[in-house]
């Protein structure tokens, strides 16, 4: 896959990820390629065999899977609408039994003592959550005081309020309505108090990404909501859509 898109190796030195079968990563795809998602991430944050790392939002575990492998680190693989028996399952085969562990989870309820990880990574997921004025301080009582929040996922070059939303892209409100920009995120984060935000960033040639990975499960699966997902990105060529990054670290 490599060869065939020169910007991703150029721009963003995928090169962990990219060795996965895209093959595995496709049939447990969820959105945009939750590998390079998870190893952009992995570049701008602290990730240690001795650390206790929450997936938050981890789909079909395939983020919390590469993070295990690549960084010896083991994994709380949570997630809302994928059982953790099908996780189970995925993390077996991978031979990650002993430090990927699967649960249902619901973001807002979670099951876990005060202070218990060192991280929590959320991947193309903490915006169905994290834009609650008061889920900051929420999921921050279950990391450690240094530990680190870590989220990347879609988001908004700008900030357009809903009826710029409708004109920019029309008919895909309901997909986008919580998608922001990193200001507004980094604002969202740094009013509470509780982090100190290292990183906001917005993912060079994301929208290339994002786009080329719907295109290439879409050849694959002919699943039809991929093929409207792929409309949507075509229309905007990148002028509003991409991949917004953050790293805080909890005061
Ligand atoms: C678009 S999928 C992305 C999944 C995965 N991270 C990936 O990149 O392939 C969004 C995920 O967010 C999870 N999610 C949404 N709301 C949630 C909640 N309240 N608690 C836990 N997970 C939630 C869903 O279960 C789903 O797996």
């Amino acid at each position: 896959m490599a060869d065939e898109t020169p910007f991703l190796s150029g721009t963003h030195q995928l090169t962990r990820s990219m060795a996965y079968d895209p093959d595995w990563v496709v049939e447990h795809s969820m959105g945009p390629n939750a590998l390079w998602l998870a190893e952009l991430l992995s570049q701008v944050m602290t990730l240690t065999d001795e650390m206790r790392v929450l997936d938050l939002g981890c789909g079909r575990a395939l983020s919390s899977i590469f993070l295990s492998k690549e960084f010896a680190v083991p994994v709380w693989a949570a997630d809302l609408w994928t059982p953790p028996s099908t996780n189970w399952q995925t993390i077996y085969a991978a031979g990650l039994q002993s430090r990927v562990f699967p649960l249902y989870v619901d973001a807002c309820a979670l099951p876990f003592a005060d202070e218990y990880f060192d991280a929590v990574v959320s991947i193309d997921a903490y915006h169905y959550f994290g834009i609650d004025e008061a889920y900051l301080g929420y999921i921050s009582r279950f990391i450690r005081p240094g530990g680190q929040l870590a989220v990347i996922g879609p988001g908004l070059r700008e900030e357009l309020d809903d009826f710029a939303l409708q004109d920019a892209m029309p008919g895909w409100i309901k997909d986008i309505i919580s998608f922001h920009s990193v200001e507004w995120w980094r604002q969202h984060w740094e009013k509470t108090g509780l982090v100190n935000v290292l990183v906001a960033d917005w993912v060079p040639n994301s929208w290339q990404l994002w786009t080329y990975w719907c295109k290439y499960c879409y050849e694959r699966t002919s699943r039809s909501n991929l093929l409207e997902q792929l409309a949507m990105l075509r229309s905007d060529q990148g002028k509003n859509l991409g991949f917004v990054r953050l790293v805080a670290v909890k005061r």
